[in-house]
């Protein structure tokens, strides 16, 4: 079992795709094992982006995260970090294949609805960041 974090961004919320991006998760067997709303000032999302602190899209990237409310989710299951990438399509939703999150809704590249950690060494540093081990409800086998 993998673990990985995955956020429904600002403009994922506000399109009201909550439920369909957890729902697209659940269809192929992976797992919400924690979950949760907040709204990220834009100190908190320089620091969890502070991976990208030398793009030239840091400050608006930044902006954007913490322009309105998210919904963080820790997501588990057998191969999980490389399936919710996978589900999520690419960065930019004009390369995103025909079928996933981005191709089907995300308007460009700034907005593109979803976030997922993209290593076993992001997953360790996102999750923990939004939720504590008491928060995280592993899939009972
Ligand atoms: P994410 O971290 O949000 O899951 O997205 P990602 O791995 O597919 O892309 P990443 O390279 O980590 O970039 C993080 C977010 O920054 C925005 N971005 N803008 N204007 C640009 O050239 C540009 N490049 C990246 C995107 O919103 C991307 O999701
Ligand atoms: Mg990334």
């Amino acid at each position: 079992m993998e673990k990985t974090l995955s956020i429904v961004k600002p403009d994922g919320v506000k399109k009201n795709l909550i439920g369909e991006v957890m729902g697209r998760f659940e269809q192929k067997n992976l797992r919400i094992a924690a979950l949760k709303m907040l709204k990220l000032s834009k100190e908190e999302a320089m620091s969890f982006y502070a991976v990208h602190k030398d793009k030239p899209f840091y400050d608006s990237l930044t902006d954007s995260i913490s322009a309105g409310p998210i919904v963080v989710m820790v997501v588990e299951g057998n191969d999980a970090i490389s399936m919710v990438r996978k589900l999520m399509g690419a960065t930019n939703p004009k390369d995103a294949a025909p079928g996933t999150i981005r191709a089907d809704f995300a308007s460009d590249i700034e907005h593109n609805i979803v976030h997922g950690s993209d290593s076993e060494e992001s997953a360790s540093f996102e999750i923990p960041f939004f939720f504590s081990l008491l928060e995280i409800h592993p899939v009972v086998a």
